[in-house]
C-alpha cells in the first residue's frame, strides 16, 4: 500500500480495512507507526511574531487553565517563571523532556502542542501596573449564569495538541515549576475531531449542536484581518491579542426538540454542509437581503450569523476559536455540555463585548445557551529564540 493510499483511510475503520487487506496484525502496526509518525510527529514553533495558540489550526484539544499569583510575588518573581515557561514551553512543543519530567508523554512526539500565555488585569492590579483599557472587566449581559470562582485570573494558559496526554502533561509541567510562584485557579479541558485523520485536513469543526463552527472565522492575509486581530495598545501589547473566554451550556435537551429546519433558521446555516440559508456552499458570502419564495427572509431577523456577522456590529471582527466539552450530567439531569469559546481581537470592547451585547438581545440562538463562566488575558506578542513570554510587559 501507499502512504497516499494510508492517508486516504481517514477513519479508524478505515484503517483497520486497509490493514486487513494487506495482512493482519503486522501490517496494522506499520500504519499505526506511520499514523503516530504524522499526527504524533507535526510540530508547531513555539517562537514567533505571534503566540503559536492564536494562529494554530484546530486542535483536537484545548485546555485552559488560569492561575493566581501567590501572595507577595513580585514582578521579578513573575519574570523568572515566566522565562522557566519559555524555556519548558520550547523542550515540550519539541517534544523533548523538561528538566525534572515526570514521563507522562515519554514516546508521545509534540502533537502540534502549542502553550499560549495572556495576563488578567488582576496579574497588573497585583504588580501596581496599569491595567490597558482593552483588559477593562466585560460587562454583564443579560442570561448571563457566570461563576465567579471559574472565571478570570491573573494568568491564562492555552495548551492546545492532538494528543490529550501530551496536553495533561505540558499542563503538570508547567504547575510544577510554578509550585510557590502561582497555582492553578480554575482549569477546563475541551476537545475537536483530529484534523486531517478522523476529518478531512482543515475542515471546519463541528459542535455539540452539530454546527459547524468557524466558517465565518476572519482568515490571515485577508485585508483588515491584522487590525482586527492583533492589538497595538499599549505598546507592550504589539502584535499580542486580546483573549475572551466564555464557558458556555449547551441546552442540548431543549435544541433536540427542534426540527432540523428550525435549528438551520436559527443559526442562519445548513448543518450539513454549513451553507447559509441564502445559498450557495459553505464559504458563499450569505446574503441578509434574501427572500425566499412566498416572502420573508432566508436568514431571518434573529438568525445567529445576522446578528453576530460584523455587517450588524459596526464591522466587529474577531478570530473565534471553540472546543467542545462534555462533562457527564448535572445534578438536574441535563448535560454539562457546551462550548469553551475563545476569541481573539484587538480590543474586546469593540470586537467580543459588541457582539454579545447584540447576541443577548436579538440572537435566537441565545435561548439554548448559557455563558457560565468568563475570562479576559493580554495576549503579549510572542517571543524571538532568546527572548521569554511576557518580556515587553517586564523589562
Ligand atoms: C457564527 C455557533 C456563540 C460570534 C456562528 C456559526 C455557528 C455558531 C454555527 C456559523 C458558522 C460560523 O461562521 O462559524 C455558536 C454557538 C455558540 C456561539 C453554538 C455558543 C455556544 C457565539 C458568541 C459570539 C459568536 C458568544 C460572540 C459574542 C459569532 C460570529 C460568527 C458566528 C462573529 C460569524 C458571523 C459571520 O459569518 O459573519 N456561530 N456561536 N458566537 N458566531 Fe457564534
Amino acid at each position: 500500500f501507499t502512504r497516499r493510499g494510508v492517508l486516504a483511510a481517514t477513519s479508524a475503520a478505515g484503517v483497520a480495512a486497509v490493514a486487513g487487506a494487506v495482512g493482519g496484525d503486522a501490517a496494522a502496526s506499520v500504519l499505526r507507526g506511520e499514523r503516530a509518525e504524522e499526527v504524533g510527529g507535526r510540530r508547531i514553533p513555539f517562537d514567533g511574531a505571534h503566540q503559536a495558540g492564536v494562529l494554530a489550526p484546530t486542535a483536537a484539544h484545548g485546555w485552559f487553565a488560569a492561575f493566581d499569583l501567590a501572595p507577595g510575588v513580585t514582578a521579578r518573581q513573575l519574570e523568572a517563571l515566566l522565562r522557566t515557561w519559555t524555556r519548558d514551553a520550547r523542550l515540550l512543543t519539541a517534544g523533548e523532556p523538561v528538566p525534572g519530567d515526570d514521563a507522562m508523554a515519554l514516546g508521545h512526539g509534540p502533537s502540534s502542542l502549542t502553550i499560549t500565555v495572556g495576563f488578567g488585569a488582576s496579574l497588573l492590579r497585583k504588580l501596581t501596573m496599569a491595567v490597558p483599557a482593552e483588559l477593562a472587566a466585560i460587562p454583564p449581559f443579560p442570561r448571563d449564569q457566570l461563576d465567579p470562582g471559574r472565571g478570570d485570573g491573573d494568568i491564562g494558559v492555552l495548551l492546545t495538541a492532538d494528543d490529550a496526554v501530551v496536553v495533561a502533561h505540558a499542563l503538570r509541567a508547567l504547575s510544577r515549576t510554578a509550585r510557590g510562584t502561582a497555582a492553578v485557579r480554575w482549569q477546563m479541558s475541551g476537545f475537536n475531531a483530529v484534523d486531517g485523520v478522523t476529518v478531512a485536513k482543515g475542515a471546519t469543526p463541528r459542535n455539540l449542536m452539530g454546527q459547524l463552527d468557524g466558517t465565518g472565522n476572519p482568515k490571515v492575509g485577508e485585508p483588515g484581518f491584522d487590525t482586527h486581530i492583533f492589538a497595538t495598545d499599549p505598546g507592550w501589547m504589539r502584535g499580542g491579542s486580546y483573549l475572551v473566554f466564555r464557558r458556555i451550556r449547551m441546552l442540548l435537551d431543549a435544541w433536540d426538540t427542534l426540527s432540523r429546519e428550525r435549528q438551520e433558521q436559527i443559526v442562519g446555516r445548513r448543518k450539513d454542509t454549513g451553507a447559509p440559508l441564502s445559498g450557495g456552499t459553505e464559504f458563499t458570502p450569505f446574503d441578509l437581503g434574501k427572500q425566499i419564495p412566498g416572502g420573508g427572509l432566508a436568514i431571518g431577523p434573529g438568525a445567529h450569523v445576522r446578528q453576530a456577522a460584523p455587517a450588524s456590529n459596526g464591522g466587529a471582527t474577531i478570530l473565534r476559536k471553540g472546543f467542545s466539552y462534555f462533562d457527564g450530567l448535572r445534578p438536574d439531569g441535563a448535560p454539562d455540555a457546551g462550548l469553551l469559546f475563545l476569541a481573539f481581537q484587538r480590543d474586546p470592547r469593540d470586537g467580543f463585548t459588541r457582539i454579545q451585547q447584540r447576541l443577548a438581545l436579538a440572537d435566537e440562538l441565545s435561548r439554548f445557551i448559557v455563558h457560565e463562566t468568563s475570562a479576559l488575558f493580554a495576549v503579549p506578542p510572542g517571543t524571538s529564540s532568546h527572548g521569554y513570554l511576557g518580556q515587553s510587559l517586564l523589562e
